[in-house]
């Protein structure tokens, strides 16, 4: 169970004004809102610990690089990765994406294919598309239906024995959809095909057991689990991570660097050259403490409910379509008012004090398909409630009468 006013009094954003009205925070796809034990974390390093890791013989150096793998360990036992060295701690999924999408480049050949979902945000589509152009590699699609669903009998016949690589995200920022990412893994195992999943809106809601799944990749942001920007993650199976080259040359990622030569230290650190985010790599630490304190399973039965609440309510207001109606969905409403632009339904919802985002949610071939330029999005976390929603659907109501 959800203890609600303890949860909402350790985010100290929530009891501000925004235009002069209690602000309503929906925008958790885009980023959530850090507790006081994150901030606190940020402050107590910068006071106390601050030094270079990895590399010092000092005390503070040896203290904060501790701290520093120590949130790699707690980053390990959230996700169930079979070892520490899996864990890549990075900048955030996009960076995540491009390691791997850029490691393949050596991996393909011409003629080789890589299947994407049509549900993704373009950072899983660009460094795909990217890799192909390199490559010479084919990027097929697999294609939505009308509830925002993944037509899997179309990603059936897509899979073959030239099926190198899948990739999709486990949900969707601009739709909500869980999408069966068993299967999707699976079926390409099948056909020897590598699969990378992309985490990073389905892990503010559920907690991915990526040994359980036997994904070969896993990636995820800090940002939105209650931790800093600027840090996320890359799991790999080690023999995936063995397998492609480091993405970045620099410090740290060496073992001995000549002028003939140079020979690449082992994993994770082959992939984390440069002095990393040490402050906010320990912050998320202490994030999915703080989630795993709450717990999964506390959290996705209480954003069920303020999605099921939120999505009655909103649909009883005429000249609401709701886009993304798939049974399995998180906590996301995209939506728009007939005949408004949703940027002008953001603007006042935004004066009321309600944050959600409008626009094309870096997902155009979703909005492309439905032939609109974007969508208001409300999406919810476990610290939102009722009430709020409440504010939300009057302002939703407001702004139908000044626009409509
Ligand atoms: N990917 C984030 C979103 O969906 C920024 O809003």
């Amino acid at each position: 169970m959800i203890d609600i006013q303890k949860i909402r009094a350790d985010f100290p954003i929530l009891n501000e004004k925004v235009n002069g009205k209690p602000l309503v925070y929906f925008d958790n796809a885009a980023t959530s809102q850090k507790p006081q034990v994150v901030i606190d974390s940020i402050v107590d390093y910068y006071t106390k610990i601050n030094a270079n890791i990895h590399r010092g013989v000092h005390t503070l150096s040896q203290v904060a690089t501790d701290a520093y793998e120590q949130a790699r360990l707690t980053v390990q036992k959230h996700f169930n990765a079979k070892k520490s060295f899996e864990v890549i701690l990075t900048a955030g999924t996009t960076h995540s994406i491009n390691i791997v999408a850029t490691g393949f480049t050596d991996l393909l050949q011409e003629g080789d294919e890589i299947i994407v979902s049509a549900l993704e945000h373009h950072s899983n589509i660009v460094p795909w598309q990217m890799l192909c152009e390199r490559t010479g590699a084919i990027l097929k699609v697999i294609p939505f239906n009308e509830a925002g669903e993944l037509q899997m009998d179309v990603y059936d016949s897509l899979l073959s024995d030239k099926t190198k690589l899948v990739f999709t995200n486990h949900i969707s920022n601009a739709l909500g959809t869980i999408n069966p990412v068993q299967e999707i893994i699976d079926k390409a195992h099948a056909v020897g095909a590598a699969v990378l999943i992309d985490g990073a809106q389905a892990c503010p809601h559920i907690k991915p057991d990526v040994q359980a799944m036997d994904v070969d990749f896993y990636v995820a942001s800090a940002h939105k689990l209650c931790g800093p920007t600027g840090v996320g993650v890359l799991y790999g199976k080690e023999e995936w991570l063995n397998k492609i080259p480091p993405y970045q040359g620099g410090g740290e990622m060496i073992e001995t660097v000549t002028f003939e030569k140079t020979t690449y230290a082992g994993l994770p650190h082959k992939f984390e050259a440069g002095t990393p985010n040490i402050a906010g790599g320990i912050a998320f630490g202490v994030a999915l403490d703080y989630m795993n304190g709450v717990g999964f399973d506390n959290i996705a039965a209480y954003e069920d409910e303020l999605l099921k609440y939120g999505t009655e309510k909103l649909l009883e207001i005429e000249g609401i379509k709701i886009y993304g109606t798939s049974e399995k969905k998180a906590a996301v409403i995209s939506f728009n008012l007939e005949g408004v632009h949703p940027f002008d339904v953001g603007s006042i919802l935004d004066k009321l004090g309600v944050a959600v985002r409008t626009g094309h949610h870096c997902a155009q071939p979703i909005m492309n398909y439905f032939e609109i330029p974007g969508t208001v999005r409300a999406s919810f976390a476990f610290y939102n409630t009722k009430e709020e929603i409440d504010v939300f659907i009057d302002a939703v109501k407001k702004a139908k009468m000044m626009l409509s």
